[in-house]
């Protein structure tokens, strides 16, 4: 993970220069690196870049209780995003950066080897339907979410499980009650 770590840190482009002017971090991930579940999100926003730390802003306090709701420990989970740089102004993030960072996020998917992919948002679950040849399945997030979708890893048999992004609960409780009822599926995969 650390080669991982090291060859995002020294990547060019508009993010990587954004980062270095506001002495930024690059996000790679956290959590156990034997996680079954890993946690795919956008793009670190703010306080993610100056901290280096995924989902530790409001978004982070939602995912926190989604996974308190079922009984799974942070530490745990492994917790990644697919942009490992903030966009500027939170903006979304463009085509030709997640195809500049996906392979970094396709890494620590081989080097972790998690059971399940639970994508936070559609940007990661587009990317993930895309790479795991799910493409005819793929519906729009207020259809998929909750769903889950049975594929095949380099290291074997997995399932994908499309969620809402937690930033999209902040002001929104029946959405954070959809997504409490859609982790539970977490827990029976
Ligand atoms: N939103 C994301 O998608 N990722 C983070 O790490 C924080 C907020």
């Amino acid at each position: 993970m650390k080669k991982v770590r090291d060859e995002v840190f020294s990547l060019d482009g508009e993010l990587a220069e954004y980062r270095k002017k506001n002495n930024y971090f690059a996000v790679l991930g956290e959590g156990s690196h034997d996680a079954n579940i890993m946690f795919i999100g956008e793009a670190p926003g703010r306080n993610e870049a100056k901290t280096g730390r995924p989902f530790c802003g409001a978004a982070g306090r939602i995912l926190d209780d989604l996974l308190l709701s079922i009984n799974v420990p942070r530490e745990d989970v492994y917790i990644t995003n697919i942009v490992k740089d903030r966009p500027p102004e939170n903006r979304d993030p463009l085509p030709s950066e997640i195809e500049l960072y996906a392979p970094f996020l396709d890494r620590q998917i081989d080097i972790i080897k998690p059971k399940i992919l639970a994508t936070l948002g559609r940007f990661s679950m587009e990317y993930i339907m895309r790479k795991f040849e799910l493409v005819f399945e793929l519906e729009s997030i207020s259809a998929a979410h909750g769903k889950m979708y049975d594929a095949f890893a380099s290291y074997g048999a997995i399932k994908i499980i499309p969620l809402y992004h937690p930033a999209a609960a902040i002001y929104n409780q029946s959405l954070k009650e959809t997504l409490k009822k859609d982790f539970q599926e977490l827990k029976t995969p």
